[in-house]
Formats: structure tokens, sequence, C-alpha cells
């Protein structure tokens, strides 16, 4: 699908702008923009790039630059990280050799910062992509790698 055919589903108005370059690096497989795509997205919009800049850089759902398959985003606010006494970061860059805003060598997972992702009550939380993942505990967190490490073999 080419990026002109997924910005003829929606209307021609800045009010849609999120939704498009959500629908948009859905799209890619790199899960990010390029530059080409995000000044097609103005021209169609007849916007600004800056305007575009400036909401890839606010929303951490959006990136510029190449990411994983699969985008850890571990939540760092505050009930997350009192009740996170092992680090979660610290499990999952045993478990994957990498530190936040890195991407593995296979670009299977990237791990993300993240503000609260909405359960605060079964802190501590991780996202992968859509799935929320709560009540973490250091042996919770290596089964749910490693099951995702097998949907891919
Ligand atoms: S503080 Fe982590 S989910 Fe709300």
């Amino acid at each position: 699908m080419t990026t002109q055919s997924i910005l003829k589903k929606f209307p021609k108005q800045e009010d849609y702008l999120i939704e498009i370059l959500l629908a948009l690096q859905a799209k890619q497989a790199t899960q990010s923009l390029s530059e080409s795509v995000l000044q097609e997205v103005a021209t169609y919009l007849n916007i600004p790039e800056s305007r575009v800049s400036s909401v890839m850089s606010f929303y951490t759902m959006l990136s510029t630059k190449p990411r994983g398959h699969y985008i850890i985003q571990i939540c760092e606010d505050v009930p997350c990280m009192v009740e996170d006494t092992f680090s979660v970061h610290d499990v999952l860059q045993k478990v994957l050799g990498i530190t936040f805003d890195e991407t593995t060598e296979d670009k299977m997972f990237t791990i993300e910062h993240s503000s609260c992702l909405g359960h605060c009550e079964q802190a501590p939380v991780m996202r992968i992509n859509e799935k929320t993942y709560t009540n973490l505990t250091p042996n919770k967190i290596k089964a749910i790698i490693a099951e995702y490490r097998g949907k891919s073999s």
C-alpha cells in the first residue's frame, strides 16, 4: 500500500494528522516514518512541514528513527517506579542485550520509555505494540519475550 493510497483514506484536514501518521507508520517495516513521507503528509494536508515534525517529536508512539518489529514501552511514571523493585529495564536488558532507544540486531525488539500506560494499580507495567502487560515479575518478563521470539520462528 503506497503512502498516497493511505492518505486518500483521510479527509484533507489537519484534525486527522495524528491518525494519518499512525496509519502510515503501521505500514512501515521499520515502525517509523521517513522525511519524504512526512513531506507527503504536509503537502496532502496543506500544512507546514514544521507542524508535522512537531507532532512527530511530541508523541512517543511516533518515530523517525527505524525501530524493531516489537516496540517495548516501559512505564516510568511514579506508581510503576515504586513497584518496580527489580527493574523491568534491567531484566529486559539482560534478556535482549539492549537498553532504551536501542533495537536488537535482528530488528525484532526496541525498548522505549513511556509515561503512564493506564494500569497503575497493576504496576509495574510495560506495553509491546498494542498489548499491555501488568504485574510484571522477572520470570513473567522472560516468558513474555520467549513467547514473542517463538512467534517469529
Ligand atoms: S504509572 Fe505505570 S501504568 Fe500508570
